[in-house]
């Protein structure tokens, strides 16, 4: 394992990410980690970048005793800046800023951290650099702005970049990452899913033991159907996995669910149909975060209701709560944000928990979304499911601008159904990150035949984004939409006009409400 220590970069999580295509197990933690707290070795340590600089008063500092574990360390950025203050404090600010390519210029080819990179274009991102070198530390890459852009120590497995390898922008950058794992720090490169599944499946079993029982919500996205498969191979019927169906699913989601994931996954499913609670309460309402919180504190309402008529057999209790939180998650719980570090905790589920004094188990917590994918095909679950959009929790209640009614739910269901089904059949699902119809409360007059209608509008809304922090609108083909329209308009009643939501992520958002 690889130990990452972050000092808050935002690029700080790639260099996990990166490790992990190479099958090497990374893992990160604040830089403020003390090290005879770990609890275990790493074969190597990773100092990630920073927005400080070391000189500053407040500036983190890494635990010296990371020198004294011995093993190979590779500054980046920040983290090589951080070796030279430890070393002789020749680091201020630079002339000029380094934003953008470089090119990387080795000087000792011969050193095992450049094995097959050669004069690439490197990313810079940087403030700061070193005005001299560290103590014992010898020059073995430039580039025009930073005649230290690489260093090593003269005898020990001490190395420093000043550039980012783990951006893509750093066209060999994975390479020296691997170099410095594999060849350097010798890590073992057996993290696949395949040893994933074997050793989560004993970890789950230890820890519930032989009797407890686990219960989940499954929403039919990806997460909770990996994270729910993943239980039933360890424990079987002992898991218990709920769908509530809130009246605001997709179209036939209720029933799809129960085919896959019951039928098809054997996973102990019980499926509730509180359509009428949930739409009952969202009765008159059109503030959309009202609608969010209503849906929230309903599920949990519906799903405790469920859990307690789940019955274990003599002397087994529900003694867990199985949740699909992904590692980036965590990450964003665990990244060093400043000296006065704040550490968030994100569940969703946080008053179940309270209330039903239960524990939590995150099978899922050390994956990013890539490898739950290849996890969920490993354990068998379709191609279909693994890569399908993601959807809100809110679900249609929020897709249905102003007041939800059945009706209304119900228009927006077909719409987005006949959308979906065509961007399928165009082979373009995969090339959007989100599509979705939307209902507008809006009147328009059209004419169909010799009537003169007045009906509704459907806003349709596709979207091609990787972090869904930041989106752009995708640019069908004419055809397609047009096609789309007509079927829209033909095949469901009460709309009479389809419009084409060309907004990128800002302005606008993904979802309407
Ligand atoms: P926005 O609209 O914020 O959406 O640009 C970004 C991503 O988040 C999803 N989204 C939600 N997911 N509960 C969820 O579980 C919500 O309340 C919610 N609101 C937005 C949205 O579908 C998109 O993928």
């Amino acid at each position: 394992t690889i130990l990452v220590l972050d000092f808050g970069s935002q690029y700080s999580h790639l260099i996990t990410r990166r490790l992990r295509e190479y099958n090497v197990y990374a893992e990160m933690l604040p830089c403020t980690q003390k090290i005879s707290e770990l609890g275990w070795k790493p074969s190597g340590v990773i100092l990630s970048g920073g927005p400080y600089s070391v000189y500053a008063e407040d500036a983190p500092h890494v635990d010296t005793a990371v020198f004294d574990l011995n093993v190979p360390i590779l500054g980046i950025c920040y983290g090589m800046q951080e070796l030279a203050w430890l070393n002789g404090k020749q680091v201020g600010r630079g002339d000029k800023r380094e934003y953008g390519p470089a090119t990387l210029n080795v000087v000792d080819a011969s050193s095992p951290l450049f094995k097959g990179v050669d004069h690439s274009v490197v990313w810079m991102s940087h403030g700061d650099k070193l005005h001299g070198l560290p103590a014992g530390y010898k020059v073995i890459a430039t580039s025009q702005n930073s005649p230290y852009c690489g260093i090593v120590h003269e005898s020990k497995p001490i190395w420093g970049i000043q550039f980012h390898p783990e951006v893509t922008h750093s066209t060999q950058g994975k390479t020296l990452l691997k170099n410095f794992a594999v060849d350097i720090c010798q890590a073992k490169q057996n993290w696949t899913m395949e040893n994933f599944i074997d050793t989560e499946i004993k970890r789950i079993r230890e820890l519930v033991g032989p009797t407890a029982e686990v219960i989940g919500a499954v929403s039919g996205g990806v997460d909770s159907t990996v994270a729910a498969k993943l239980m039933t191979e360890a424990i079987g019927d002992r898991f218990h996995a709920i769908l509530v169906d809130n009246g605001v699913l997709r179209l036939n989601e209720a029933e799809i669910v129960k085919k896959t994931l019951g039928e098809g996954l054997k996973i102990n499913l019980t499926v509730v149909d509180a359509a009428d609670e949930f739409l009952d309460k969202l009765k008159g309402v059109t503030d959309p975060e009202r609608k969010r919180k209503i849906i929230g504190n309903t599920f949990i309402e519906v799903f405790e209701k469920e859990a307690a008529k789940i019955q274990p057999k003599d002397g087994e209790e529900i003694e867990f709560l199985l949740q699909g939180t992904l590692y980036p998650d965590v990450i964003e719980s665990i990244s060093f944000k400043g000296p006065s570090q704040t550490i968030k905790t994100h569940h969703n589920v946080g008053g179940l928990l309270e209330d039903m004094k239960l524990k939590l188990i995150e099978p899922l917590r050390e994956l990013f979304k890539d490898e739950v994918r290849d996890l969920g095909e490993l354990l068998g679950i379709s191609h279909e499911l693994v890569w399908r959009h993601p959807f809100p929790g809110p679900g249609i209640a929020i897709r249905v601008l102003g007041e939800v009614t059945r009706e209304q739910v119900a228009i927006a269901r077909k719409a987005d159904h006949i959308y979906i089904e065509e961007i399928r059949k165009a082979g373009l699902y995969n090339k959007i990150s989100q599509a979705f119809a939307c209902l507008l409360p809006v009147k328009s007059v059209g004419v169909m035949g010799d009537q003169r209608t007045y009906e509704q509008v459907i806003a349709l809304r596709a979207i091609e984004t990787t972090d869904f922090m930041t989106a752009d609108w995708f640019p069908f083909e004419h055809a397609f939409l047009k096609n789309v329209a007509a079927r829209i308009v033909n095949e469901v009643d009460g709309v009479a006009r389809v419009t084409y939501d060309i907004t990128s992520k800002p302005p606008a958002t993904v979802e309407w409400e």
